[in-house]
């Protein structure tokens, strides 16, 4: 029998479109924010029936691991970079535009930076431009490309494609993969392209030199403002497309791109710590638990730094985990013992028995 939480759950599920292809992305660009519901007290919860209760859990599940975006200090930070570069985009096709590198250490929200900015740029230029080029093709003035492990050049074309849904992503030789791909981005007038994972790119073999040669082939042949997101790009020498000593200053990429670094909180210093505190009082808010209190994140500021280093994607996998047993055990709120009893992942438990 359906209730409210079933028919909630119904509409607003976990999202899965996939971001790699026109129809995920254009999804998760229009998509609305999950409609609110009331939490129940403790009492309501008691006079639940077993099913109504199941279900109410369930969507609480999806609503808490689903927190908003914050505009922490490291997306502004972001954002400033990303639209100085961008300023370039207004250049006429016969001139270079730059490129941004977003590049950290794991699980500091690069991915959200890219995407939700790019998410951001579609739909001014949606509003500004209307859903189709003057042509007549869809506008997609964004293709999100995430990398995989040993791309080559082929695989990036073919992925190119499979973002625009082109048939011929599977078929066709290189050559012909490489026009496809520059066609598809012209006539749907892509202004942004998000390359993610660039790391999985071995900038010192030869498929990652091809590859990002290729890279600065259509960054020279396309009016598009690229933005590139990896771990440890500079220690790859992306910068200096794989060259060493001397010949780096040959690297052209080191020239065209514009580095944004994004770092993790830190609470050895006042501004830190109040931006950690503004960032735990934002998502404590959130969550939907019949004990939750003003403080439940907060008073715990530096445990939660300690268990996470300051990473905002360890401190979400930490939260989802207190949330879901807050929710099993029926303590209904986030305590010290929940945080300190939650499995973290791996790289933040050993950076903090290190
Ligand atoms: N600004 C933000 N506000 C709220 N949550 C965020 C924010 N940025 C990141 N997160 C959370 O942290 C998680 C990890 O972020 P993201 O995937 O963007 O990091 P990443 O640096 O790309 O990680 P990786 O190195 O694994 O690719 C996200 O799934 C999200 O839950
Ligand atoms: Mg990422």
């Amino acid at each position: 029998m359906s209730n409210p939480w079933s028919r909630w759950l119904a509409a607003n599920d976990t999202h899965r479109y996939q971001l790699s292809r026109k129809a995920g992305w254009d999804a998760f660009v229009n998509g609305s924010p999950r409609p609110d519901f009331a939490v129940l007290t403790l009492e309501e919860m008691a006079g639940l029936s077993d099913a109504e209760l199941e279900d109410y859990n369930a969507a609480r599940d999806v609503w808490n691991t689903n927190p908003p975006t914050v505009r922490t200090h490291q997306l502004d930070a972001a954002y400033r970079i990303i639209e100085e570069v961008m300023a370039s985009n207004h250049r006429d096709s016969d001139k270079l535009r730059g490129s941004v590198v977003i590049d950290a250490e794991p699980s500091l929200g690069k991915t959200t930076i890219a995407t939700r900015y790019a998410q951001r740029f579609h739909r001014t230029t949606y509003r500004r431009y209307g859903p189709t080029t003057a042509d007549g093709h869809q506008r997609l003035p964004v293709a999100f490309i995430p990398l995989t492990a040993g791309i080559t050049l082929k695989g990036l074309n073919q992925k190119l494609l499979e973002f625009y849904q082109h048939p011929a992503a599977r078929r066709g030789s290189r050559t012909e993969l490489t026009s496809l791909a520059i066609d598809c981005v012209t006539s749907c007038e892509t202004r942004l392209i998000v390359i993610d994972d660039l790391h999985f790119i071995d900038f010192a073999h030869r498929n990652g030199t091809e590859v990002s040669n290729h890279l600065k082939g259509l960054a020279n042949e396309l009016p598009v403002t690229f933005i590139y997101v990896g771990v440890g790009l500079r220690e790859k020498q992306f910068f200096d497309e794989g060259m060493l000593g001397e010949a780096t200053s040959y690297a052209q990429t080191s020239r065209r791109a514009t580095r944004c670094p994004v770092v993790p909180f830190r609470i050895d210093n006042d501004a830190g710590m109040r931006a950690w505190v503004m960032l735990l009082t934002t998502l404590e808010r959130h969550y939907k638990l019949a004990a939750a209190r003003p403080g439940m994140l907060t008073d715990h500021a530096r445990l939660l730094h300690t268990r996470t280093q300051g990473r905002i994607g360890s401190l979400a996998n930490i939260l989802d985990r207190a949330c879901y047993r807050a929710i099993l055990d029926g303590v209904e709120c986030i305590n010290a013992d929940l945080l300190s009893a939650v499995s973290v992942d791996n790289a933040a438990l050993q950076a903090s028995i290190a």
